[in-house]
C-alpha cells in the first residue's frame, strides 16, 4: 500500500493536491443551492459539502468557500435569510456542473445554464424545476471557520418537495429511485445503487437486512 505523508502532499502542485484531498473524504451528496439577492435576482450554484446536522430540529449545514472564491450564494443568504437545496439528477448534471463557473454577481445562473426557475407560494428562494427532490431552508447561523476563511452555514428545513414514490412507509427516502446523484472531488458525478438497508444495530445481536 502506498504511504503518502503530509510532507509529500505539501510538495505537490496545487491543483493536483486539491484534487487529491477533495476526493479523500469520499462520495458526497451534491445539490444546487438557489437564492435571490435583495433585488430578487436569482442565483444558482452547485455545492457538495451539504451535511445533516440533526433531525429534531431539522438542521442542515454546508461549507461556503472564502468570500473571494464563492461570494454570491453566501451574500444572498445573508441578505434574505432563505435558500433552496435541490438534488441533482443525471438528466441535468452537465448544466448543474456549469453553475460552478465564476459568473459575475449580476448573472442569473438559471438562465446562463438553461435550468428552469420554479417559485413556490410563500417561499422567496427559487427552486430548480427539473429537480425531483428539493427543500427550502431558513438561515439560522453562519459560523466563520478562521483556519481557512470558510463558513459553516446552518439552516433549518421549512418545506420539502419530493416525488411521492421516493418516500417509504417508515420515512426512509429512497433518493436513488428519484435519480439523485453523488459527487466526488470537484468534478466526478456518480449514480447511486442501494446495497441493503439494515435493522437498528444492538450490541451482541447480529444485525439483519430489512426485507
Ligand atoms: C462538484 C462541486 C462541488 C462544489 N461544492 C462546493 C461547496 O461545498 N462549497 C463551496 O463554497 N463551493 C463549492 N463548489 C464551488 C461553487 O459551485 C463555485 O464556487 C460557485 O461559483 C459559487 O457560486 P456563488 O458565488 O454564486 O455562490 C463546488 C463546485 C463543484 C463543481
Amino acid at each position: 500500500m502506498q504511504h503518502i505523508s503530509l510532507d509529500i502532499i505539501k510538495s505537490w502542485e496545487r491543483f493536483y493536491r486539491a484534487n487529491f484531498i477533495n476526493c479523500l473524504t469520499g462520495f458526497k451528496s451534491v445539490s444546487l443551492i438557489g437564492t435571490v439577492n435583495s433585488s430578487g435576482q436569482p442565483n444558482l450554484a452547485v455545492f457538495s459539502s451539504i451535511v445533516h446536522l440533526g433531525s429534531d430540529p431539522a438542521l442542515v449545514g454546508y461549507i461556503n468557500r472564502p468570500r473571494a472564491a464563492a461570494p454570491d450564494t453566501l451574500a444572498n443568504i445573508e441578505s434574505t435569510g432563505f435558500y433552496s437545496i435541490n438534488h441533482i439528477q443525471e438528466s441535468f448534471v452537465q448544466k448543474a456542473h456549469q453553475t460552478s463557473a465564476k459568473y459575475e454577481s449580476g448573472v442569473n445562473e438559471f438562465e446562463a445554464t438553461g435550468l428552469t426557475t420554479e417559485f413556490k407560494p410563500g417561499i422567496i428562494a427559487p427552486f430548480v424545476a427539473e429537480s425531483n427532490v428539493k427543500y427550502a431552508m431558513k438561515l439560522l447561523e453562519i459560523v466563520p471557520i478562521t483556519h481557512n476563511n470558510t463558513f459553516l452555514v446552518i439552516g433549518s428545513i421549512t418545506d420539502i418537495f419530493i416525488d411521492e414514490t421516493v418516500l417509504k412507509p417508515d420515512g426512509f427516502l429512497a433518493i436513488e429511485e428519484a435519480g439523485s446523484i453523488a459527487s466526488l472531488g470537484g468534478d466526478g458525478y456518480y449514480n447511486a445503487q442501494l446495497i441493503s438497508r439494515f435493522q437498528y444495530a444492538k450490541p451482541g445481536k447480529e444485525v439483519k437486512p430489512i426485507e
